[in-house]
């Protein structure tokens, strides 16, 4: 069998070695999965360039989100048997309730992950995944969608009706599009381009500005609301947009600070946005296998179809890395595997 390693930081085409290996036998726990698909995250260029607040493993197989079939099963195994359909999550050891410091271990980046023909998970480390979802779907939703869900659904608790803003196209975003508008919203989205636009309102938005034409955009976004401002807004970027989006918030709004990442160095607010509002900032990181079970079982009940932007070969798994981190992809980029 083949997997792929990280060798330390650098560019795909350097630091992705594709080593051979024979098939691992699994654990008296342990699921023998044979992946078939996996996909990217923004996370998996922030490893690649050895930039991600929590270091990676000597030689690990990189990516959290995969998709596969058990093919084998060790003697205590009760979660699962042959021929399930799984993927693994991106907190292994979080199954539910509160994350805690002794559970920071994450897929493709302290234990190995999905890239690779076959992954050996304990079985406490994967979730079922209905046969409705094509593979390529599948792999897409341990992070982005799973991000998704527990900003949309980890607070307070949005309502039918509701106004939910996202910032961008990326990932997460799309998901918390998708699944806004099942649950019944009102979605309001930013984006950088006509042609992204149309793309954002064909899969449901209600209102798209363009933060390009409209860089002070939280005016439009309160306009749009009638003056009240969003529910909810999904902070995906950042520095760059977090007074933006706390303008933009409604008086008891809720702002889940998603993006930013450790290398920026502040997180600036005037304190006069903050002191006339009464919005809470809340901040998540993926979350648990519950919160993966319950993400699975939306999508699964509401059809929803994640949007894939591209998938390659395994064997132009740096390809992919290199068409993800040129940055003009919509959708999720995945890694289509035997
Ligand atoms: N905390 C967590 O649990 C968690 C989980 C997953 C991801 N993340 C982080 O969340 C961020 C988003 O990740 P992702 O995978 O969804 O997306 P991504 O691929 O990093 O997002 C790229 C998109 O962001 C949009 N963007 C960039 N600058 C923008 C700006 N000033 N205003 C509005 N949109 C802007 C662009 O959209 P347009 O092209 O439409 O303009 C771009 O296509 C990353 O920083 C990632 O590391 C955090």
């Amino acid at each position: 069998m083949r997997s792929y390693h990280l060798t330390g930081a650098g560019e795909p085409e350097q630091s992705l070695r594709l080593r051979e290996h024979p098939i691992p036998e699994p654990g008296p726990t342990g699921l023998l999965v044979r992946v078939r698909a996996a996909a990217l995250n923004r996370r998996d260029e922030l490893i690649l360039h050895d930039r991600y607040p929590l270091p990676s493993r000597p030689e690990v197989v990189p990516l959290s989100d995969g998709a596969g079939e058990v093919v084998a099963v060790g003697a205590r195994v009760t979660r699962f048997r042959v021929g399930d359909r799984v993927v693994g999550s991106y907190w292994p050891r979080w199954t539910g309730g509160r994350l805690s410091t002794h559970l920071y271990d994450q897929l493709g980046n302290t234990v190995d992950g999905m890239l690779t023909e076959y992954a050996v998970l304990d079985q406490e480390w994967a979730v079922g995944v209905p046969d409705s979802l094509s593979w390529t779907e599948a792999a897409t939703l341990p992070c982005a969608a799973v991000t998704a869900w527990t900003s949309l659904t980890g607070g307070r608790g949005l309502r039918p009706g509701g106004t939910v803003l996202t910032l961008g196209s990326g990932g997460v975003s799309l998901f918390a599009l998708q699944l806004a508008k099942a649950m019944g919203c009102r979605v309001i989205c930013t984006t950088s381009a006509p042609e992204k636009a149309e793309r954002l309102l064909a899969l449901g938005a209600d209102e798209v500005i363009d933060y390009r034409v409209e860089p002070e955009w939280s005016g439009r976004a309160r306009e749009l609301t009638g003056g009240e401002g969003a529910d909810l807004v999904v902070e995906t970027v950042g520095p760059a947009t977090f007074e933006q989006s706390m303008r933009s918030a409604g008086l008891h709004g809720e702002v889940v600070f998603v993006g930013g990442s450790a290398v920026e160095p502040e997180l600036r607010i005037a304190t006069a946005t903050y002191a006339r509002t009464m919005a809470t900032v809340r901040r998540v990181f993926v979350g648990s296998r519950a919160d993966l079970a319950d993400l699975v079982r939306a999508v699964a009940v509401t059809g929803i179809r994640p949007v894939i932007d591209s998938v390659f070969p395994f064997e132009q798994a740096r390809e992919a890395y290199r068409h993800y981190l040129s940055g003009g992809s919509f959708g999720k980029v995945v890694i289509a595997i035997g």
